[in-house]
Order: structure tokens, then sequence, then C-alpha cells
């Protein structure tokens, strides 16, 4: 086929590329970061030292983990003039607008330098301040005072004492909690050439900042088909639930192919059978309730809707499972997180892996701007007609 692109001129026209990051296997459910099984990382890793390994290709050693954490504590802070920005937004802004836009204005206050140190900064500059900004967003836009970082508290304790500390009620760092917050970001760190990180990708091979290249893979995340799928499982769960749908009934429904959506949580493109991830999450979702003594209706609904479509032939003939999104949003609602912030936990787990993958696209001596071809199927040549023959 004429103007067939081989790998070796990179992602330039094809959409796929040759990356040293993530591996997956979709056909037996495997995922490793550089080398790294998920299951290992998230039994004995933190959240920190995963986004290290992604972003330098090794795991740090005790003086580099401290000096990253040093740089992410130095840089957690947000310029305070930033801070009139989130007064702009009408109250009813979705969280994922509001951090695209903050993040392509960190540019504005924070200039990008090159050579390796600063870049070093710049990254750490932007794991801390998302999470910073993702908190405050949620404070100032409930009117309470805002909770600056500190620099006593790790990377996940200080993002939840940030987002429900107050003067009038100190916050309790549950270890369980922090716990399930870092292996929630770690499951969500990288994986391959998703929609998003396709974006960071695309947007980096015009040399822009990075800033701008990840605002653009927030915005690609947002969407309910991509990321923004862990807020409308829960949505689609509760519904489930107030309106005592029969699971049948959601079923069917999700066999309609008219039906935009389908049945959220479900399916991927890669992964046609058990998504490791969700194994990790739904075990911590059982492990999390306990420990909280939460009871969830959603969590019953979500396994009993799990056991019957598992066993359902259209499921089964299109290897249909539960993906990342279809137990996440459970965990998240234990932690206290609003729904409409789950799509934020998304990319602040993401982060890293967008870093990392926008790195090495700009480290690729092949790497060029990235510019798709097309089948063309419009009209052949035509001659102009003048208005008043028309
Ligand atoms: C994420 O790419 C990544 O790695 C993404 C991600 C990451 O970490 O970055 O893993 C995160 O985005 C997970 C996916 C979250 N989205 C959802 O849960 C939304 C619901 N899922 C579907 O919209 C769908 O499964 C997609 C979008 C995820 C994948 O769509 P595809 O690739 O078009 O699905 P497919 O080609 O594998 O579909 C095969 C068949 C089709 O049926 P036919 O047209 O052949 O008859 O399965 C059907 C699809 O219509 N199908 C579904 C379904 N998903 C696919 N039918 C019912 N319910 C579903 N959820």
């Amino acid at each position: 086929m004429t103007g067939m692109i081989t790998l070796d001129s990179g992602f330039a026209n094809t959409g796929s590329c040759k990356s040293a990051i993530t591996f997956m296997d979709g056909e037996r459910g495997i995922l490793r970061y550089r080398g790294y099984p998920i299951e290992a990382l998230a039994e004995h890793s933190s959240f920190r030292e995963v986004a290290y390994l992604l972003i330098n290709g090794e795991l740090p050693n005790r003086k580099q983990i401290t000096r990253f954490s040093v740089l992410l504590n130095d840089h957690s802070l947000v310029h305070e003039d930033m801070r009139s920005f989130f007064g702009s937004f009408p109250r009813a802004s979705h969280p994922m607008g509001i951090l695209s836009s903050m993040v392509n204005a960190l540019k504005s206050f924070y200039p990008y330098l090159e050579g390796e140190e600063e870049l070093n900064t710049t990254v750490a500059r932007l794991i801390s301040k998302v999470r910073t900004l993702a908190a405050m967003s949620y404070k100032i836009f409930r009117g309470h005072t805002v909770v600056y970082p500190r620099p006593d508290l790790s990377y996940c304790e200080n993002f939840l004492n940030m987002m429900f500390d107050s003067p009038v009620r100190p916050y309790e760092i549950d270890p369980d909690v922090v716990q399930a917050l870092s292996v929630f970001l770690i499951l969500h760190a990288d994986h391959e050439q998703n929609c998003s990180t396709s974006a960071v990708r695309l947007v980096g091979s015009g040399r822009v900042n990075l800033y701008a290249a990840i605002s653009a893979g927030i915005a690609a995340l947002w969407g309910p088909l991509h990321g923004g799928a862990n807020q409308a499982v829960i949505e689609m769960l509760t519904n489930i639930v107030e309106k005592k749908i029969p699971l049948k009934d959601v079923l069917a429904r999700a066999k309609d192919r008219n039906d935009p959506f389908r049945l959220m949580g479900f399916g991927h493109r890669v992964y046609k059978t058990y998504d490791p991830r969700t194994r990790i999450m739904k075990k911590m979702c059982d492990r999390l309730l306990t420990k909280l003594n939460i009871h969830d209706p959603l969590l019953e609904v979500a396994q009993a809707l799990e056991e019957i479509a598992v066993k359902d032939s259209y499921f089964v003939d299109h290897n249909l499972y539960p993906n990342i999104d279809f137990y996440s949003g459970i965990v998240l609602r234990a932690i206290g997180i609003p729904t409409n912030m789950f799509t934020v936990m998304f990319a602040i787990g993401r982060l890293p892996g967008w870093i990392a993958q926008w790195k090495e696209s700009m480290d690729d001596p092949e790497w060029r701007l990235n510019r798709p071809r097309q089948i063309y199927t419009g009209p052949t040549q035509r001659e102009y007609v003048p208005l008043d023959e028309r």
C-alpha cells in the first residue's frame, strides 16, 4: 500500500511508535512499567517511586528518591496570583476543564527552561503543582480555606491533607487511605499509547512546552470513553441503585450498538482479557471498605454486574471485561473524593506517564513533527460557481 510508513519514522505519520516505557500484553493481561510487573509495584512501591521509575527508567536509590522528594516539596506551592484564576470560572465548571487551563497557565508563571537540571525541576514542579491545583480547586469551589502543602508530609499525605484538613476539624491521616491512594495512582501511572498519551506525544511533537502538551493530555483524558469513564461508571451504578434497574436490563441495553456508552467500565481496546489493574483495584476496594467499615451499595451492584456480565455470551464473545474504571470510583468514594474529581485523580496518576512518554519522544533522534495523512473521500476537482448562479 503506497504511503505505508515503517516504524522507523517514529510516530510521525502512523500513530504508532517505539517505546521502552510500558509493556502491555492484551491477550494475557500483562502490564509492566520499565519491566516491573504492575502487581509488584502496587504491592511494594510508592507513587513517588513509580513516577521516578517511569520518567528516569530505573528505580531510584535512597539518595535519588530523597532528592526527588525535596524537589517535589520545594515546588509544591502555586503562585499566589494563580489563585484569582479560580474565581473567574463559573461555579459549575468541571474540575478537568479547570485543571487543563491551570496547567497551561503554569507556563506563564514558570518559564520553561532548557537543560537537564531545569527539566528535572520542571518535571517535579508539574507533578507537585498538579496535586496542589486539584486540592485548591476543591477548596476554593466550596468557599473553604485553602490548605497549603506541608514539608513533613509525603506526596499522598499532602494531597489528602490539602483536600480534607480544615481549621475547625484537623484531618487525621489514615495510613490505609494513604496506601489506597498511592496504589490508585500507581495503577493509573502509565498505559502505553492510549488516547491522552497520544495527545501529549502529538502536541509535544510540535516542540511546544511541556505544560501545553500535558494540558492537551488532560483534555483528552476528560472524555467518558477514556478517563471520564470512572465518573460515568459511578453515575451508571448510582442510577441502577436509585431506579432499581434489573441488572439483566442493564446488560440488554449495553448490547444496543446505538447506545454510545454501553456498559461503562467494561471493554478495552487492548485488553481482550481481564485488565490486570482491575484485579488489584477490586482487592483494594474490599480491603479499604472493610478497614473503614464502609458499606457501599454501589460496590455490591458492581460485583453483581460483573458476575453476570462475564458469563454472558455477548460479553464473552466480544472479550469484554471490567477495565480499571469499573471499580476505581468506589475506592475514591471511600476516600471522600467527590465524583466530579474522579478523572482529575486519574490525571494526577497518569501525569508521570505522560511526562515519561513526552520525554522519550523528545529524546528520540528520529522524532519528527507528527503529521498523519488521510484517505481522501471528497469530491474531485470542480469549477467555481458564482453566488447568483447557485
Ligand atoms: C480507559 O487505551 C487505554 O489504555 C485506556 C485506559 C488507560 O489506562 O489509558 O485503559 C483507560 O480509557 C479505559 C476504558 C474506559 N472506557 C469505558 O469504560 C467506556 C466503555 N467502554 C467502551 O466504550 C469501549 O470498550 C472502549 C471505548 C473502551 C473500547 O472501544 P472499542 O475499542 O471500540 O471496543 P472494541 O473494538 O474492542 O469493541 C468490540 C465490540 C464492539 O461490538 P461490535 O460493534 O463488534 O458488535 O464490543 C463492543 C463494541 O460495540 N463493546 C461494548 C463495550 N465496549 C465495546 N459493548 C458493550 N459495552 C461496552 N462497554
